[in-house]
């Protein structure tokens, strides 16, 4: 068992498949000067399991694929095939793009949840935002997990001046869908020009969708991200991952493997474990895991007001979020 010195159990462990990504969104990665991880420092695929064989053998129960875009992976489909095998729930976050050529794969590996990274539904805004102008094929491949029974959940980013216009309109997608989307505090990375002005708060977002629709809170679960909403009669629900306002980290049971094989034991620790090394040098992999455990933080959400920044002026100096995964 995983458990830190705050008597948190971590059992849910995030893989980043590659820092590679076929989308260009600024809030996510630095844009301009953007160098992708040559192979060689990226984990195989039989180290990726062995990895992940070491987790769940210390009490991992759910393990996510996270990017860049985990997709782009060439050899995704065998290693969640291989990773199905594992006694664990099986689950990725993905901008959708690719999900189409995915669908038999993910259905026979077990997973059943998937989670689509989409933060507008103007197609122009959509553009700008990824530099891509593939909103249509985003939108379908959501439309096609539904059909096919998974539970999709949307994560948009709530863009200060982008958000306002359109958190109603993701709203009402929830009346006829069964979609989950859950709007996110815009959280601070290298490279991607975060200020506390920019942050649109789950506060200030419930006002405007109260401003249109009626509203119920719904229960949240242990080690939710999400705090949870409906509008009465509608399939769908809507919900808010305020690691900036109030953060979540007390109930925190999340690691990280980035794609070069780091262990990060918080979204926002700068302190990272050699685990790739470790293990190409034959070296016992399992100390290294409990010991990024047991030097986790109680907190570290949340903590980047303007006067917090000012005392602490390199604490946004962690990766590129692009290069962890979410
Ligand atoms: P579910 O397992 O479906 O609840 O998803 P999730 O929220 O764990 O994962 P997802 O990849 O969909 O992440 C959604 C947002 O929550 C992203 O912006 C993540 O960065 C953020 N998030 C996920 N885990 C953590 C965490 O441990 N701490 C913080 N602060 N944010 C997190
Ligand atoms: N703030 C909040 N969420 C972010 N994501 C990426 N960058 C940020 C950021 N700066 C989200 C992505 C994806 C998830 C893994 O993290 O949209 O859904
Ligand atoms: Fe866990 Fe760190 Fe996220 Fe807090 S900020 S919930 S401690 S990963």
């Amino acid at each position: 068992m995983l458990q830190d010195s705050f008597g948190r159990v971590h059992d849910y462990l995030r893989i980043s498949l590659t820092d590679n990504c076929n989308f260009r969104c600024a809030y996510c990665m630095p844009v301009e000067e953007m160098e992708w991880m040559p192979q060689s420092k990226l984990m195989s695929k039989e180290e990726i399991l062995s990895l992940a064989e070491t987790f769940v053998g210390l009490g991992v129960k759910k393990i996510r694929l996270t990017g860049g875009e985990p997709l782009v992976r060439k050899e995704f489909p065998e290693i969640l095939e291989r990773l199905s095998t594992f006694p664990v729930e099986l689950t990725l976050t993905t901008n959708g793009v690719l999900i189409h050529k995915h669908i038999e794969v993910l259905k026979k590996s077990g997973v059943r949840s998937v989670n689509v990274s989409l933060d507008t539904l103007n197609r122009e805004k959509f553009l700008k935002l990824t530099r891509r102008d593939q909103l249509d094929q985003v939108w379908e491949n959501i439309l096609i997990l539904l059909q096919e029974g998974f539970r999709v959940k949307v994560n948009a980013v709530a863009l200060h001046g982008l958000i306002e216009d359109e958190i109603c309109d993701f709203v009402q997608q929830t009346e006829k869908l069964p979609l989950h989307v859950r709007f996110i505090e815009f959280m601070p990375f290298a490279g991607n020009h975060w200020q506390s002005n920019k942050v649109v708060t789950a506060a200030q977002m419930l006002d405007l969708v109260k401003g249109k629709f009626e509203v119920i809170k719904l229960e949240d679960k242990k080690h939710d991200t999400a705090k949870k909403y409906q509008v009465p009669g509608f399939q769908g629900t809507f919900a808010f991952i305020t690691t900036m306002s109030e953060h979540f980290c007390g109930d925190c049971n999340r690691l990280r493997l980035t794609a070069d094989g780091k262990i990060k034991n918080c979204l926002f620790g700068k302190e990272e474990l050699d685990l790739l090394g470790a293990l190409r040098r034959g070296e016992e992999v399992e100390s290294l895991i409990r010991l990024s455990v047991s030097r986790k933080h109680a907190a570290l959400g949340g903590q980047f007001s303007p006067d917090y920044l000012k005392a602490n002026p390199d604490a946004i100096e962690n990766r590129s979020m692009i290069k962890i995964g979410g």
